[in-house]
C-alpha cells in the first residue's frame, strides 16, 4: 500500500517529530491533550521544574489584557523529586510524542545536579533549560541575560547528555544574537524563544496593579512582532535550530499559520 507522507514531519537533532509544533512550557497541562490530537504535535514540553517545590506567587496572578495575557505564576511546580516520582510516570504513559523536560536551577551547580537526576530517567527525549530565572551565584541576576553565564551553563551540561539540549531564552535582553551564539558555542543543540516579556496592567479605579506581584510576564497576541523579530535575529546568529513561540492563543491560530485550517 502506498505510504501517505506527512508534509509536516520534521526533526530536531536526533528527534523525529510529527510536526514542527511543540507546546510552550507552562501553557499546556496534560489534560489539554484531550483537546488536541497528539499526532499533530512534534513534542510535549512540560511546565518548568525546579529542584525544590515552588508554591508560586499569590493571586491574582493572571490578567487578560486587550492584547494578550499577563501572568505571574512564579514557576509553581512540585519540585524535581515529586516530578520524577509522580508526574514522569504519567507523562510516559500518556504521551505518544517525545517528552522535553523544562527545568531551571538557581545556580550552575543546581542545573548540573538536576540534569544528572533526569539523565537516570527513561522516557525523556530532551531538555529545555529555562534561563529566565535569577542566578543565586550571580547576585540574583537572571541567567539568560548574561552571555558568559549562558555559555558556561551550556558548556557544563552539554557533555553530560546525548539528549537534545534546548536553551529557552528571555526576550528581556539588549542583544539576543550574542546570547543565542553563547548558547550554541556552549553546546546547546537548539534554541527556543521567546519567554514572556515584562508587562503590567493597572486598575484605573485604584491605581493598583492587576497582578498581586505588580509586574508580570506578557504573552499572547500582542507579542508576535517582537517574537518574530527576536527569532529572526536569533536564527541569523546560529546554525542550530531555533524554535519560535509567541502569540498563539488558540489551536486554530497555530494550525492556520501552517495553512492547515482543516485540522
Ligand atoms: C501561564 C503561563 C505559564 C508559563 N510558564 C512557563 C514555564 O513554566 N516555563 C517557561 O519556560 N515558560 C513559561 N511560560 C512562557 C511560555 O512558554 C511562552 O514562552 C510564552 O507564553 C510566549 O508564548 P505565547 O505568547 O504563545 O504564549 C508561561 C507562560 C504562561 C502564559
Amino acid at each position: 500500500m502506498e505510504q501517505i507522507l506527512n508534509p509536516l514531519q520534521t526533526s530536531l537533532g536526533r528527534l523525529k517529530m510529527n510536526s514542527p509544533v511543540t507546546v510552550a512550557s507552562g501553557t499546556f497541562a496534560l489534560e489539554n491533550l484531550d483537546f488536541i490530537v497528539q499526532e499533530h504535535l512534534g513534542a510535549y514540553v512540560c511546565k518548568t521544574i525546579t529542584r525544590y517545590p515552588k508554591k508560586g506567587n499569590p493571586p491574582p496572578r493572571l490578567y487578560e489584557t486587550e492584547a494578550g495575557l499577563l501572568n505571574s505564576i512564579g514557576l509553581q511546580n512540585p519540585g524535581l523529586d515529586k516530578f520524577i516520582a509522580e508526574d514522569l510516570p504519567i507523562l510516559r504513559k500518556t504521551l505518544t510524542v517525545p517528552l522535553i523536560v523544562s527545568f531551571s536551577g538557581a545556580s550552575l551547580n543546581e542545573f548540573e545536579q538536576m540534569l544528572e537526576c533526569l539523565e537516570n530517567q527513561e522516557g525523556i527525549s530532551g531538555y529545555e533549560l529555562n534561563v529566565s530565572c535569577p542566578n543565586v551565584e550571580n547576585e540574583g541576576i537572571t541567567f539568560g541575560i548574561d552571555p558568559d553565564v549562558v555559555y558556561k551553563l551550556c558548556a557544563l551540561l552539554s557533555p553530560l547528555t546525548n539528549r537534545e539540549l534546548i536553551v529557552k531564552l528571555t526576550p528581556n535582553v539588549t542583544d539576543i544574537g550574542v546570547i543565542t551564539k553563547a548558547a550554541e558555542d556552549g553546546g546547546a543543540t537548539a534554541i527556543s524563544l521567546i519567554n514572556t516579556i515584562w508587562g503590567m496592567a493597572i486598575d484605573y479605579r485604584n491605581g493598583m496593579s492587576m497582578l498581586k506581584k505588580g509586574i508580570g510576564g506578557y504573552s499572547g497576541i500582542g507579542i508576535k512582532p517582537l517574537a518574530l523579530a527576536l527569532t529572526y535575529r536569533a536564527a541569523q546568529a546560529v546554525k542550530i535550530p531555533v524554535i519560535a513561540m509567541g502569540e498563539f492563543i488558540t489551536g486554530r491560530m497555530l494550525w492556520n499559520s501552517f495553512g492547515l485550517e482543516h485540522l
